[in-house]
């Protein structure tokens, strides 16, 4: 006679099965081989994250550095005029981007002017006829070479630094300096 319960019956020969078998333990040891790769593997994953991590930090550090904003800045307050071969003598040219003029004087020496009047800031202009410079507002005037002619500005216009790179006359307009007056060692000569 065949029992039923729990069991799976063999109708060939009467003799049960069991309906589930309980998963045989593994008794075998890993190589030593295996052994060392599994350990490498397990070791691996922390290692890669400590590197994202850190690459991580990096990357936020250098967005934030102000070093960066400073190189920006300077980068994009030097002005480009032009080539020195084209900019005769006896000279100005208005630079409004820059808020400056360009003046090349009788000796080819180049001096870059600020527009801002030294009295309270008015923009000057350049009056080709009369050969100066004059503020709208309280009508000081200045020669070419930016010294005051006409009170009530209490000193020559500022000036920028020059630079000529091959032949191309750049300006710094991140450094305006201040003068009493002009002298012959601020003009800038190629
Ligand atoms: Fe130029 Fe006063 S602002 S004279």
């Amino acid at each position: 006679m065949s029992r039923t319960t729990g069991n799976r019956i063999n109708l060939s020969d009467g003799v049960s099965e069991p309906t589930t078998r309980t998963p045989q333990r593994e008794t075998r040891n890993p190589e030593p081989g295996t052994r060392s790769r599994r350990a490498f593997v397990k070791n691996l994953w922390p290692a890669l994250g400590a590197i994202v991590s850190l690459e991580f930090l990096w990357m936020t550090f250098s967005f934030l550095s102000p070093t960066k904003k400073a190189d920006v800045k300077n980068i994009s307050q030097l002005r480009t005029v032009g080539d020195l071969k084209n900019i005769p003598n006896n000279s100005v040219t208005p630079v409004r981007s820059g808020q400056f003029y360009l003046v090349r004087l009788n000796d080819g020496g180049l001096l870059a002017l600020s527009l801002k009047c030294s009295h309270l800031g008015c923009s000057v202009s350049w009056d080709e006829s009369k050969n100066r410079f004059i503020c709208p507002c309280h009508a000081s005037e200045f020669a070419m070479n930016g010294n005051v002619i006409n009170p009530p500005a209490p000193r020559a216009l500022d000036y920028f630094p020059i630079i000529i790179d091959q032949g191309v006359v750049k300006v710094d307009t991140s450094k305006p300096m201040k003068r009493k007056e002009f002298e012959k060692s601020q003009e800038t000569y190629a």
